[in-house]
């Protein structure tokens, strides 16, 4: 081995692993020459070292105890991809004390557990490289950590749960249903381990706050987003919501209002004309608009081993070059102290459009309970459907309305649903970019 090599361990050889593996590999002459000395994949640990990934190792790479890694004294990085939090936790803390590097992809420890990480970090003058943690192969954590570091940023848009956004494009656009084309995304290896973590919009709202941290120079606050899957929504309201001309993505938002931040992530109505609501399958996209910059889309493949991979590589990269140049301890901006400034608002306090549907029944003087109810509370309505026609049966009534509270929506949709005109619970939605 080459005394002036960086040498790198692996611990864990699941769907990233494997896509690391395999450009560190292929691409090792390429990487040699463009960072002017080589880049060693030493070690990959795996309790399953049998298993067929379609790579070819060389010879003793692939062990079965990630502790070779942490105790291996050649290796300066350590790339933790097994996932999950305690485990994961461990090794990096480990390898940190032990006087390693560490490259991780792992958002849920890092939204989780990010304080004590990189507070360990910093104590042993280690690098964290977490770019592969948001958004797959878009280098969205370089972009706001150093390229936009001139700007305020206002207002963050991002679909960053690629298995959401393959779901909800099946659901538009082929009219199957949620549950296969969930499985069809596990099968193509995007979802996680728990794909609760996905549907529930949980892996959007990790991604958030690691990005809302870096974004706003505060500290991670995953307790304070909103979260709010995609299980509820129906063709039903995806084929209501074309016909107002929308289109329904899991949204995660970032929004900056004077000293308030909303942190947010649910399924949203965007106008089909924007660019992120075109971003189909499992592709991401971020939206960002800095003070400086004015408004910027971000867009690549959000999950998959080679898109994931890259990003794994390129953390590894910098930290070799931080390495050689002993311009380590560098990664230091996320998870700032407390800004006295800055507020997250609560869920109650945000104000958005709505799209509601009721499920009325079809007789006189219903609409005009419904929407007696609504403008008590203050809210004004802006369009209106009504399909079908039942006498004397339930029908889908859909409502969008100007912008309202969602405190005032919540309590009149309450009242709504106990109206005996009314049967079942409404459904709502909230809508970005509705007033034009
Ligand atoms: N399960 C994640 C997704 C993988 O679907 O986007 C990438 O973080």
């Amino acid at each position: 081995m080459k005394k002036d090599a960086v040498y790198v361990g692996i611990i864990g050889f699941g769907t990233v692993g494997t896509g690391t593996a395999n450009i560190l590999l292929k691409k090792r002459k390429d990487l040699e020459r463009r960072l002017g000395f080589p880049l060693v994949l030493k070690r990959i640990a795996d309790i399953d070292t049998k298993r067929d990934r379609g790579i070819r190792l060389p010879k003793g790479v692939l062990v079965k105890d990630f502790r070779t890694i942490l105790n291996d004294p050649e290796i300066d990085i350590v790339v933790e991809l097994v996932g999950g939090i305690s485990h994961a936790r461990e090794i990096i803390l480990e390898a940190l004390k032990n006087g390693k590097h560490v490259v991780t992809a792992n958002k849920a420890l890092l939204a989780e557990a990010g304080r004590e990480i990189f507070k360990a970090a910093r104590k042993n003058r280690m690098d964290v490289g977490f770019e592969a943690s948001v958004a797959g192969s878009i280098p969205i954590i370089k972009v706001v950590r150093e390229s936009l570091i001139g700007n305020k940023i206002n207002n963050i848009y991002g679909i960053i749960n690629g298995t959401s956004n393959y779901i909800l494009t099946k659901m538009t656009e082929e009219h199957i249903d949620f549950k296969s084309a969930l499985q069809e995304a596990q099968d193509l290896g995007y979802a996680e381990a728990d794909p609760t973590f996905d549907i529930e919009g949980v892996d959007s709202a990790h991604k958030l706050a690691i990005l809302a941290s870096l974004s706003f120079g505060i500290p991670l606050s995953l307790k304070k987003v909103y979260t709010e899957g995609i299980t509820g929504i129906t063709p039903l309201d995806i084929q209501f919501a074309s016909e107002f001309g929308y289109k329904i993505k899991l949204l995660a938002i970032a929004k900056r209002a004077g000293k308030d931040i909303e942190l947010r992530v649910h399924p949203t109505m965007l106008p089909g004309d924007y660019l992120i609501s075109g971003v189909k399958g499992v592709f991401n996209a971020i939206y960002i608009e800095g003070d400086a910059t004015g408004p910027a889309l971000y867009y690549g493949k959000g999950a998959g081993a080679m898109p994931t991979g890259s990003a794994v590589v390129s953390d590894i990269a910098d930290i070799a070059r931080n390495i050689k140049t002993g311009a380590v301890d560098r990664i230091h901006d996320v998870d700032m102290p407390e800004n006295p400034e800055l507020r997250i608002k609560k869920m109650e306090e945000i104000q958005t459009s709505y799209y509601l549907r009721f499920s009325a029944i079809d007789k006189p003087g219903v609409l005009s309970r419904i929407s007696g109810v609504l403008g008590s509370h203050d809210i004004s309505i802006k369009s209106m459907i009504q399909k079908r026609r039942k006498r004397e049966k339930a029908v889908p009534v859909v409502m969008m309305t100007h912008e309202a509270k969602e405190r005032d929506i919540v309590q009149a949709l309450r009242q709504i649903d106990r109206l005996s005109v009314v049967s079942g619970k409404t459904v709502y939605l909230r809508v970005e970019g509705g007033e034009k």
